[in-house]
């Protein structure tokens, strides 16, 4: 199987934030689901971009809410391939909103996700390496490896 870089799995998820997606909190904001729904889809495309194939998540491990998205922001995800096991793919995603009237943007969301490439027959087959391009891609590498270490350990349960 040809190597892959993260930047070929780049994927883009983007909508603008309505009203029947707010919270019910006093000063509403958007609702975190709508935000967790949009950055596993976009993990998803950059899964299915790598592996070639159908790709089904296993975990999202972490989505870290740094800071609330208003209605009427532009949200935009960004995620990419940057680990691969045999079978597995962990992937980030980034999320940023967008005040659209002056295009001030903040980052607020960090997400790690793992998704595991299916056969047509629904069992897990093996995904291309991944090609380290950049010394923050393997940074970012490194830091998967760790993840996915505790992961494998807790499912010893270790
Ligand atoms: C994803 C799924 C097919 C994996 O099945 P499985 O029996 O665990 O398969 P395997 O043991 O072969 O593991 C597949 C890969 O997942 C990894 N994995 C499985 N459980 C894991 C865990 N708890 N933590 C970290 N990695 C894990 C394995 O290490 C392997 O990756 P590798 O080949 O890169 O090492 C199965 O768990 C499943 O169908 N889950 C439901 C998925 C779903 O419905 N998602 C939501 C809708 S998209």
């Amino acid at each position: 199987m040809t190597p892959k870089t993260p930047r070929q799995s780049e994927a883009v998820v983007a909508d603008l934030m309505m009203p029947h997606q707010a919270n019910g909190l006093r000063h509403s904001s958007v609702f975190g689901g709508v935000i967790m729904s949009m950055v596993d889809r976009c993990a998803a495309l950059s899964a299915i971009r790598h592996c070639g194939g159908q790709a089904t998540t296993l975990s999202i491990d972490r989505v870290l809410f740094k800071e609330p998205i208003r209605i009427g922001e532009l949200v935009e995800v960004r995620a990419r391939v940057v680990h691969v096991g045999r079978t597995s793919m962990s992937i980030t995603a980034d999320v940023f909103a967008e005040e659209i009237a002056t295009g001030t943007r903040r980052h607020t969301n960090e997400c790690w996700l793992t998704f595991v490439h299916l056969d047509d027959a629904g069992r897990p087959a093996l995904v291309p390496p991944l090609f380290l391009e950049t010394d923050e891609d393997r940074r970012v590498h490194a830091l998967a490896a760790q993840r996915r270490e505790q992961a494998l350990a807790d499912r010893r349960g270790l």
